[in-house]
């Protein structure tokens, strides 16, 4: 009984000492099978009981089965210990997260390169005192040609440069300056703004055209709008966009049927000296048009041009990111390459 005494102090303070130092759940689990498991040292404890006299047997039969409760005891508080710990531990992890260690690998998306031109525009123009208008893509024929002036056997009517619809009198827009009739019928005069939009050219691409493009229209009527404001007005936008004094530009007259005269402007070719592929050899890179709006465009809206006038332009935006970004191929905006978009 004696070496049944010692064995159980020595379980009881090796099994103290291992539960103590258990600090995963492996380590708690290799405790319980050693010392509780059906192979284990409890187990070993009862068998030697096996040859004592009956008399020690009944003493130390309690004796060995409370020791086990109270060890059996012991492991679960353990377990419920080691538990909380390792909640904690995670809770810790979550809180100690270092969002700014993140490095992202994904591309960021950005404003496209025309989006952010046109919006420049459009500021410059806010800061000049011009309203910024919309108007619809697809339009009717009374609006994109009729109501501008653009007579029914006028070459921009044929098939080739429009896109009808199939339902007649219907079609995308081949020109920004729709837009001045909608404003011009809705706000009457005075009246002063730009319409950046989007136009459909029924034609081939090459270097410097594309299908659809964008257009930014302008538009200002009042009393006494001379052909001076026009070109003052073109002159400081471009300087402002440039953020240049002296441009090379030139002014060409040119006929557009909603306005009386009508002038184009040229920018000299930033890609050549003496001709390119991008300014179709002529070392100029045309920009839009502009000129004095055409009596019959203001009879039409209802204002009377012996008491108003006004001047209306329409540049291309594309053509105007091309020159000042020196991007000698239009087709390029929207070619979807993020290698090109990422430029700007
Ligand atoms: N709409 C013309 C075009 O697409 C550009 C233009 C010319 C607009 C003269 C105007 C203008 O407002 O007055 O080619």
């Amino acid at each position: 009984m004696k070496s049944l005494e010692k064995n159980i102090t020595i379980f009881e303070n090796e099994f103290k000492s291992a539960i103590q130092s258990a600090e995963m759940f492996d380590d708690l689990e290799k405790v319980r099978v050693s010392f509780l498991g059906r192979k284990g040292k409890i187990t070993e404890l009862m068998s030697q009981m096996k040859a004592l006299p009956i008399e020690d047997k009944r003493k130390m039969g309690p004796k060995l089965n409370l020791i086990r409760k109270n060890s059996e005891q012991s492991y679960e508080d353990k377990k419920r210990q080691l538990i909380q710990k390792q909640r904690d531990l995670e809770i810790l992890k979550k809180q100690q997260f270092d969002v700014t260690a993140y490095k992202p690998e994904t591309l960021q998306g950005s404003l496209h390169v025309i989006t952010k031109l046109t919006e420049q525009i459009e500021n410059i123009f806010i800061s000049m005192g011009y309203q910024i208008a919309d108007g619809p893509e697809l339009e009717t024929a009374h609006y994109n040609f009729d109501a501008l002036n653009i007579p029914d056997d006028h070459p921009s009517r044929d098939t080739r440069d429009t896109f009808w619809l199939e339902t007649p009198g219907l079609l995308m827009r081949t020109e920004t300056s729709a837009i001045q009739i909608h404003e011009l019928e809705k706000q009457g005069v005075p009246l002063a703004l730009i319409g950046p939009g989007k136009v459909y050219r029924n034609e081939a691409t090459d270097a410097s055209h594309a299908f659809i493009f964008r257009q930014v229209e302008g538009l200002i009527v009042d009393k006494d709008i001379s052909m001076g404001n026009l070109l003052a007005t073109v002159k400081v936008v471009l300087q402002k966009l440039f953020e240049k004094q002296d441009l090379e530009i030139r002014v060409r007259s040119a006929y557009f049927p909603f306005v009386e005269p009508g002038i184009e402007f040229d920018f000299c070719c930033p890609f050549c000296k003496s001709g390119c592929s991008t300014c179709k050899q002529t070392g100029w890179i045309e920009l839009g048009g502009a000129g004095l709006v055409h009596p019959n465009v203001l009879k039409h809206c209802k204002i009377d041009p012996k008491v108003y006038s006004g001047f209306a332009f329409g540049f291309g935006v594309e053509r105007l990111a091309m020159i000042k970004y020196g991007i000698n191929d239009i087709r390029l905006f929207h070619s979807g390459s993020i290698d090109f978009l990422r430029q700007f």
